[in-house]
């Protein structure tokens, strides 16, 4: 890692220990040209402290373009606390790590991710006031992935279907769980008809019953005859192979990493498939997180607009991004990370 261009691009990166309570935890700050850099923390068995570092820089780099590109006033950083949480998590540990975030202080603050709850952060809160995603703030943010997701699918069906509304449109949702759910509810109230599938039998059974939804193989959602796909399960859903099986004429969803690789990207590109960036049109979360953030000492992100409308702008970010790409022949998620660079300045 170290000398690589990816270590080269970040601002700082952080490394603690506390022998008492085995953390090993690594704070990766990749900008904080627009303001303070924020990102979740994420508890994890890593292979080795290489892969862990390598995880902290990438994900710090995509807060930065997440949080750019959803016009956030916030910088992109990263944290990860090494080790298995179920074996290592403890009251204590989360207090050493707390206090570690508290001396970065107003430079970064932090949330959920993989591995770490609302009580966890919580904990956190008890020595630190740099995190956000406590209960008494925005509260749960898969409703407003979930809105967001729904504004983001209303600039794809202006840009590829010439359509202001849903009714009569196909959707294929991948994946019933907090933002899939809220995602196939809105999509089913406003006039179409869902595809779905999920792991769980359970909830697949309950949007057939409550949302009239049809069913269709995990393994195969992706290939289903709709007219938006809409992931939002797992991440790599959109390989070379996959790509060649889409027979939507859209893929738009909350999973993270929807792309397994550039080239799936190109794939869908001269399929003429559209593709909405994943951390622009998922970014309801972490712009709802930012509002109880403003509310930290030490920050001002008075500047926020309202939640709402703060939403409402995945929409307009979309359209920019899409006609940019036409414009500039590229893909939309080149253009994507393109834009982000220049409002960061790198
Ligand atoms: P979740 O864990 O509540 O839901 C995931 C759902 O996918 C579950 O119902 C699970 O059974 C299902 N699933 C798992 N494997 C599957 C498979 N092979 N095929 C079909 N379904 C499968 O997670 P959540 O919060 O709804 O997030 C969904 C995605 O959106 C994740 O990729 C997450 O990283 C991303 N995301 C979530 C945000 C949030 O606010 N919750 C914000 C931004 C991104």
């Amino acid at each position: 890692v170290w000398g690589s261009r990816e270590f080269d691009n970040h601002e700082q990166v952080c490394f603690f220990s506390d022998e008492a309570t085995g953390l090993r935890a690594i704070v990766a700050i990749h900008s904080t040209a627009l303001g303070p850099a924020a990102g979740g923390t994420r508890f994890k068995l890593y292979a080795n402290d290489s892969e862990a570092v390598d995880d902290a820089l990438r994900l710090s780099r995509a807060m930065s373009y997440k949080s750019a590109l959803a016009g956030l006033p916030v910088g992109g950083g990263k944290a990860v606390i090494i080790g298995d949480p179920a074996r290592l998590k403890t009251r204590a540990l989360l207090h050493a790590f707390g206090r570690y975030v508290d001396r970065i202080g107003r430079h970064f603050a932090t949330g959920e991710d993989v591995g770490i709850s609302v009580a966890d952060i919580e904990t956190m809160n008890e020595v630190t006031p740099f995190v956000a995603g406590t209960s008494a703030g925005a509260g749960d943010p898969s409703v407003h992935t979930a809105t967001g997701v729904m504004h983001g699918l209303r600039a794809v069906l202006e840009r590829r279907f010439g359509k202001s509304d849903f009714t009569g449109m196909k959707i294929a949702v991948q994946g019933l769980g907090a933002v899939g759910w809220g995602v196939a509810q809105r999509v089913h109230d406003a006039g179409a008809q869902l595809v779905v599938a999920d792991v769980r039998e359970e909830v697949v059974a309950r949007a057939v019953d409550r949302l009239g939804a049809i069913s269709v193989p995990t393994a195969r959602i992706h290939a289903s005859d709709v007219d938006i796909y809409v992931p939002c399960a797992l991440g790599g859903v959109v390989t070379e192979r996959t790509a060649g099986e889409i027979r939507a004429g859209a893929v738009a969803g909350a999973a993270n990493n929807q792309l397994a690789t550039a080239a799936a990207g190109l794939a869908l590109a001269e399929r003429g498939i559209l593709f909405a960036p994943d951390y622009v049109i998922n970014a309801g979360g972490v712009i709802s997180g930012l509002e109880a953030c403003s509310a930290m000492p030490g920050r001002s992100l008075a500047q926020f607009a309202p939640l709402d409308e703060s939403l409402a702008a995945i929409h307009d970010r979309l359209i920019e991004i899409f006609d940019r790409a036409d414009r500039e022949k590229r893909t939309p998620e080149a253009t994507a990370e393109q834009m982000a660079r220049e409002l960061i300045g790198r």
